[in-house]
């Protein structure tokens, strides 16, 4: 990663006007990267306001940690109103409840930052030459090099189905089995190689790796674990607030996620949805909010940007 890596924030006016941050109030990055909607909003909740900041990635909160004790006070001591945290997001309201923080807005943009997937270290991209990685927490054990070399066949398959809608899924690996049986892949340019050499017809204009290495860095991430188990514990946290107990979040509490393609985004809608049928938060929206043709133009990622969002309804504060 270079010194002063850049991630633009998707949505970053959607999320403002979604989240409505006022001053003095708290809010919760689930997935704070380089801090870029953290920054937005400290601006918005002033020196009052109370920041938690999460992230697997602990070079990112890092900066995100800068950048928003800046944003929060320009020209003030470092503000005690910024707690980082390096967990898992399914983790965080735990991690909220036993520090006795109650937050008015939380926000979840999932998947990687754009520095993350730069660094040839990290394997994430099929673009660079590089060790297969793909971590985001870089503590954690699992490495797609582990996955790609030692799983049985069928399971690779599963994967490269469930998770990258791959449909030339058992041909892919046919051939990296037969060739981990030759040397171990151990990296980026050799796993797009193999892959590239085992998908048949005219290429399009989309590498044919990319969905290979989409399903493997979700894998190796249980991204789609971690997002059920976040989904599920908001949900537990919701039905307490609305039976009167005193949780992390509160009547009038926004929660925005922002999902990039649509095995994340199919959980999340569904999830809303219940919580909405069960009386628990109103909908903000009937339709995802998607990025306008302006910001596509700007920032290509944003093509694909979903974003949901709901409030808290019942409990002391109303909504
Ligand atoms: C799209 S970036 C967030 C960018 C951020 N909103 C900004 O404006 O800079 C997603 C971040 O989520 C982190 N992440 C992904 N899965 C996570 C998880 N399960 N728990 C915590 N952080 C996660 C990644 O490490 C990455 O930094």
């Amino acid at each position: 990663m270079s010194d002063s890596p850049t991630h633009i924030p998707v949505l970053a006016r959607e999320v403002l006007e979604a989240l409505d941050p006022q001053l003095g109030e708290t809010y919760a990055d689930c997935t704070a990267g380089l801090g870029g909607h953290a920054a937005m909003i400290a601006r918005r909740i002033g020196p009052e306001g109370t920041i938690v900041l999460n992230d697997l990635d602990r070079g990112n909160l890092k900066i995100a940690k800068r950048l928003v004790q800046n944003s929060l006070r320009p020209d003030g001591p470092e503000s005690s109103n910024v707690h980082p945290y390096h967990l898992n997001f399914a983790d965080l309201p735990r991690k909220l409840k036993e520090s006795g923080i109650e937050i008015d807005m939380m926000l979840a943009d999932l998947g990687f930052a754009s520095p993350q997937v730069d660094d040839p270290e990290r394997g994430l991209s099929f673009r660079f030459s590089g060790p297969l990685d793909m971590r985001l927490d870089q503590s954690s054990v699992i490495t797609a090099e582990e996955l790609v070399n030692t799983l049985p066949a069928d399971e690779l398959v599963r994967i490269l189905r469930d998770f990258g809608e791959e449909k030339h899924a058992r041909r892919i690996v046919s051939k990296l089995v037969a060739e981990r049986e030759v040397v171990p892949i151990t990296t980026t340019d050799r796993l797009a190689e193999i892959v590239c050499s085992a998908v048949p017809g005219p290429r399009k204009s989309i590498n044919p790796a990319t969905k290979t290495f989409q399903a493997l860095r979700i894998a190796v991430n249980d991204e789609l674990g971690s997002l059920d188990s976040f989904l599920r514990v908001i949900g537990i946290a919701l039905a307490k607030q609305a039976r009167g107990e005193t949780t992390w979040l509160k009547g009038g509490t926004r929660i925005a996620i922002i999902a990039f393609h649509s095995l994340e985004d199919r959980p999340v809608k569904r999830a809303m949805s219940a919580w909405a049928r069960d009386g628990l938060v109103q909908p903000c929206t009937t339709k995802p909010i998607m990025a306008s043709d302006a910001e596509i133009a700007e920032n290509p990622r944003s093509r694909s940007a979903k974003m949901r969002v709901c409030r808290v309804i019942g409990g002391n504060a109303g909504a």
